[in-house]
């Protein structure tokens, strides 16, 4: 059956750009201060060389659309010893520091600047836990990683570690 010329489908899928009179009335109740104090950041992310050669960079990034990051830099290409030394210089001198950075420059990678409200954390939450045998099933790490050592995916731990890991692999 065509739907009447005129009329909007409504539901889930409906244009949420143009909210309608009820949600829009809703929006417009709230004081301005509520509706600007949400905060944008930016985080840094990277598929890592299994993400990459087991073909899921397209579903990582989908997830982080879906989820309302946005993806604002990225690229595929190789880690250097250098970059990979300083993003895990707090692990320097653990017994997983040489396989980690042997491993992080064994393949590309997709490196990416992910921004919007808490992008940290949100990203974090979406990665799961680091050890994909602990992480949630619906997570990255749940779904597609296996074993500790090739998790599938990065994402900075902090706003700070944000700061800088964009500038080590984008400036
Ligand atoms: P990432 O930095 O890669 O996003 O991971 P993460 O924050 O969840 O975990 P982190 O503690 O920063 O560890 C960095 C990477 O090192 C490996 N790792 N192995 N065998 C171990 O005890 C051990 N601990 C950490 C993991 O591959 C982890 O992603
Ligand atoms: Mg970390």
């Amino acid at each position: 059956v065509l739907p009447e010329p005129g009329l909007k489908r409504i539901g889930p899928f409906s244009d949420f750009s143009n909210p309608g009179p009820r949600l829009a009335g809703r929006l417009q109740a709230r004081p301005s201060n509520e509706r600007n104090s949400m905060a944008i950041q930016q985080t840094y992310s990277m598929i890592k060389p299994d993400g990459v050669r087991n073909g899921h960079i397209g579903e990582i990034i989908n997830r982080f659309e879906r989820a309302g990051l946005t993806i604002e830099r990225m690229e595929l290409g190789m880690v250097t010893p250098e970059q990979a030394k300083a993003n895990y210089a707090e692990h320097e001198g653990k017994p997983f520091y040489d396989g980690l950075i042997a491993y992080i420059t064994s393949g590309p990678v997709v490196k990416m600047v992910v921004s919007g409200e808490g992008a940290v954390a949100k990203c974090r939450s979406l990665m799961g836990a680091t050890n994909p045998a602990e992480a949630a099933p619906g997570t990255i790490r749940g779904d597609f990683g296996l074993i500790m050592d090739e998790n599938v995916i990065h994402g900075s731990d902090s706003p700070e570690s944000a700061e800088r890991e964009i500038g080590i692999f984008f400036e």
